[in-house]
């Protein structure tokens, strides 16, 4: 039956990800009978680890698992707080710890908390794309700016006071997606310092924290630099535990009672479960740490073959999964570039354009998350591609 039109989905529901659509591209070159190697998503191989599986079943057993305070359980609280004293050697009061949705929902709150309807907050190109996306629906102007490939695509201030007009926000992350790339402890310092003075939320994503393989640029938090910066922080990535949406964020002490009355408004509290199992796996670092020397290994064989296979321009990946290639010598358009390479490869990589609108489709992003064998077979698979 033909729907009145009025009842039409609201103007809210933004496009997907090139890279989803991609997906479903990959889904009808599986039907015709080729096994595709996925490497554009950034998603561990593993699963939770064992301790944490061990604190969900013995806790779901014994407790209700009902909800939960909308700023998280307080065990949790204290533990993430306590660990940015054992990691980063700061002091971090529990209260101003809320634990979220994954750090897609932290980010949610942080925007919702900190800016009004129309407000501007800056992202570096490329970027993460459900920040733009989230903006976007959420009514605030994402104002993209400029990076360039020798500072590895992380801003300088030199980037942002080159924005035209004033911004009311700034969006970082360290590792980075899409480059893998970070930033040095006194770039950090300095960023969060000159927001701070400028009355610029800085909201620093350290989803990739953990991830990180060279001693070269040390892992350094936002809320060692200033009290006003927000950091956001998740279980999906180090922690391995994607599909549990557990995440939290660090906030100066006035925005916790506002963000959790936020928090408690739009979904309650996050899931009491993945709470428990996260509790357990702050201290299976042993474990974790394991999954990082396996990036680790995946990334040293993809710097070692692709620039043979001429994927030789990238920043330099230090941290996360994510290798983030320049391949205009190769395509004029990466994201048929792309679809090339899925079909006539078998290998899927994500398009810059998801990340950076305006350059992107000179570049493709290539995840090693996966599995090694994974890693080799999607090598030679795209060196025989390339012949
Ligand atoms: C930089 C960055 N921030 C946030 C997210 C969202 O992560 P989560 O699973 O915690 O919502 C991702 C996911 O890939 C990401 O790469």
């Amino acid at each position: 039956m033909a729907t009145a039109a009025k009842f039409r989905p609201s103007h809210r529901g933004s496009s997907p990800s090139v890279a989803e659509q991609l997906q479903s591209r990959a889904r009808q070159v599986e039907a015709r009978g080729t096994r595709v190697i996925y490497l554009h998503v950034g998603q561990p191989s593993t699963g939770a680890p064992d301790g944490t599986l061990q604190a969900v079943e013995a806790a779901s057993r014994n407790s209700t698992l009902g909800y939960t305070p909308a700023a998280g359980i307080d065990a949790l609280r204290e533990r993430i707080a306590r660990q940015y004293s054992e990691l980063h050697e700061v002091a971090i009061d529990p209260e101003r710890v809320v634990v979220t949705l994954g750090a897609s929902g932290a980010m949610i709150l942080a925007i919702v908390g900190c800016f009004d309807e129309g407000q501007r907050v800056a992202l570096p190109q490329p970027f993460y794309y459900g920040y733009r996306y989230a903006m976007s629906t959420l009514g605030i102007e994402c104002v993209r700016f400029e990076t360039s490939m020798e500072n590895h695509f992380q801003p300088r201030i030199a980037d942002i006071e080159a924005i035209e007009g004033d911004i009311d926000g700034l969006v970082i992350a360290s590792p980075n997606n899409p480059t893998g790339s970070m930033i040095t402890p006194a770039e950090l310092r300095e960023l969060a310092e000159y927001c701070e003075r400028r009355e610029i939320r800085l909201i620093s994503d350290e989803i990739y924290h953990g991830i990180v393989f060279d001693d070269e640029v040390p892992e350094a938090t936002g809320v060692a630099f200033s009290d006003e910066t927000i950091v956001v922080n998740s279980f999906s990535k180090y922690y391995s535990m994607a599909g549990w949406r557990l995440g939290w964020m660090v906030l100066p002490e006035y925005l916790v009672e506002p963000i959790s009355n936020l928090a408690h408004n739009l979904y309650l509290c996050a899931p009491a479960p993945a709470q428990v199992g996260a509790l357990h796996a702050i201290d299976c670092r042993d474990e974790l740490d394991r999954h990082v020397a396996s990036y680790r290994k995946n990334r040293d064989v993809m710097l070692k073959r692709l620039p043979g296979m001429g994927f030789d321009r990238f920043p330099a990946p230090h941290g996360a999964f994510y290798l983030y290639c320049h391949v205009k010598h190769m395509h004029e358009d990466s994201v048929d570039f792309c679809i090339e390479m899925l079909e006539e490869a078998g290998v899927l990589a994500a398009p810059g354009s998801d990340f950076c609108p305006d350059s992107g489709q000179h570049f493709v992003r290539f995840s090693y998350a996966g599995s090694a064998e994974d890693i080799e077979e999607a090598l030679d698979r795209i060196e025989r591609w390339r012949g």
